[in-house]
């Protein structure tokens, strides 16, 4: 028989394996909390959208649309799809379609997948997955300094150093529009010197041009004009409020003149958080205030600024630091026997109504396989069952760790009923299996 050729998953795509996900769940709940501490609501939207919402939202000009969108026809009905390459026009698109803001700002968040055919690399991926807020409805500056509080606080939270922010002012469109004609003659006048993008680009996204990492085109990009020149009154004010409030908290900044971004719908603030530590793929977030979108999709005038950041290139960073999310269950519970197996389904059920996390023993073993099995759960305990046990509905609980001070090896003997309480007692009340 011919052999089977095996099957691997979509180059850039990612599988999530159970070993890393002590350290996903770690992340998710740290940012549930930040989200609650902020008082900002979830949002689910789909993963496939109509491709003119990115084309329309995230601009035809950019690489997102124009390269790396996983776009098709429906086969079933002749519809335009995309795979969703971010997540805030869809954001938009469902808060328009449902008048979300009809009484007022909202302040939304969203995590999961999305989707971008772009080369893989280190901490670059087809698929990948991102955390993002959206605040609608707001015109700010004081939304913008809360949106980088709360990425400054998520850095808190999870230990991560070493990541700069960058801000800079993209100011209203005809400040844009006056700009990009200077910038247009700028680099018309040193097109020798613009490589294929740079030329491709000079007049459909001249800000891009100044993003270029092609070292031969720097001197252009230096003596370019510089957009936070051409700022009126209005727009100077927005970016010294947020100045202040960020310096309020002490957070630290860099005016970056040419942070543009890569996604067309910005005006005033744009931000990054960037670390040396990832190589080149070192934005952790991005974002920026968006005033134009909600017009643009369809919707009524709705001033907004949001950001999003990349979940792997984050956890990249927790990997290297010292966070040890808790692994594996708190109880272990071993039987040699039917009777013990029930016994043992039916204590780590009383165990689980206290909120304590029990794996029981499945299939085949002798009692020393099962322990070693119970010690490679990481559980702090083994809850031990045999015929004599059972005969006198009792438990052996051992300890498998030190953590309890009471030293790892020694075990104790009980009546099933004291066990919940015993367990409470050692961990702390409530499930103190999260606990140091
Ligand atoms: P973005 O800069 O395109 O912005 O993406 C945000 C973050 O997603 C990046 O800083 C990076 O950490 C991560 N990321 C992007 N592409 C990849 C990839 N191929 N592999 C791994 N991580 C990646 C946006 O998406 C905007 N929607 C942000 C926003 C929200 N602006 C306003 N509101």
């Amino acid at each position: 028989m011919a052999k089977i050729e095996k099957l691997g998953a979509v180059k850039g795509m990612n599988d999530i394996l159970p070993k890393d996900a002590p350290l996903w769940d770690y992340f998710e709940d740290t940012v549930r909390g930040l989200m609650r501490a902020y008082g900002y609501r979830q949002l689910r939207t789909p993963i496939l959208e109509y491709t003119p919402l990115f084309k329309r939202g995230v601009g035809e000009h950019t690489d997102i649309v124009e390269k790396e969108m996983y776009s098709f026809t429906d086969a079933l009905n002749g519809e335009a799809l995309s795979m969703r390459p971010e997540g805030t026009a869809s954001a938009c698109r469902a808060a328009i379609e449902h008048n979300l803001t009809y009484d007022g700002g909202k302040r939304l968040w969203y995590t999961g997948p999305m989707f971008r055919h772009e080369r893989p690399q280190r901490g670059r991926y087809r698929q990948f997955h991102q955390v993002g807020c959206e605040a609608l409805g707001f015109a700010g500056p004081d939304v913008d300094a809360e949106l980088i509080y709360m990425c400054a606080r998520l850095w808190e939270e999870l230990d991560i150093r070493d990541v700069q922010l960058q801000i800079n002012s993209l100011g209203n469109a005809e400040e844009r529009a006056r700009h990009r004609a200077d910038l247009i003659a700028h680099l018309e006048a040193h097109a020798d010197v613009l490589d294929e993008d740079g030329k491709r680009r000079l007049h459909s996204n001249p800000l891009r041009v100044l993003d270029s990492k092609n070292p031969a085109m720097q001197d252009v990009a230096n003596a370019a004009p510089k957009l936070i020149d051409y700022l009126g009154a209005e727009s100077r004010a927005h970016f010294e409020q947020l100045k202040r409030l960020l310096k309020m908290r002490g957070i630290q900044y860099e005016v970056n003149p040419r942070l543009v971004r890569g996604l067309d719908y910005y005006n005033l603030t744009v931000f990054e958080w960037v670390t040396t530590r990832l190589g080149s793929q070192g934005t952790i977030c991005g974002g920026g205030r968006y005033d134009g979108l909600f017009e643009l999709l369809g919707g009524k005038p709705t001033p907004a600024c949001g950001f999003a950041m990349g979940v792997e290139r984050i956890l990249e960073l927790l990997r290297e630091g010292d966070v040890d999310p808790k692994e594996g269950v708190d109880v272990y519970v071993v039987h040699a026997g039917e009777g013990a197996l029930q016994l043992g389904m039916q204590v780590a059920e009383l165990l689980r109504d206290q909120g304590i996390e029990v794996l029981v023993h499945a299939g085949e073993g002798g009692f020393k396989s099962q322990m070693k099995k119970a010690d490679a759960s990481g559980a702090a305990f083994a809850v031990i069952l045999g015929e004599d046990e059972v005969s006198k509905n009792e438990v052996t609980l051992k300890h498998l760790r030190d953590e309890t001070g009471d030293g790892a090896g020694s075990q104790e003997r009980m009546p099933v009923s004291h066990l919940p309480l015993r367990l409470l007692e050692v961990f702390g009340f409530g499930n103190g299996g999260d606990e140091d």
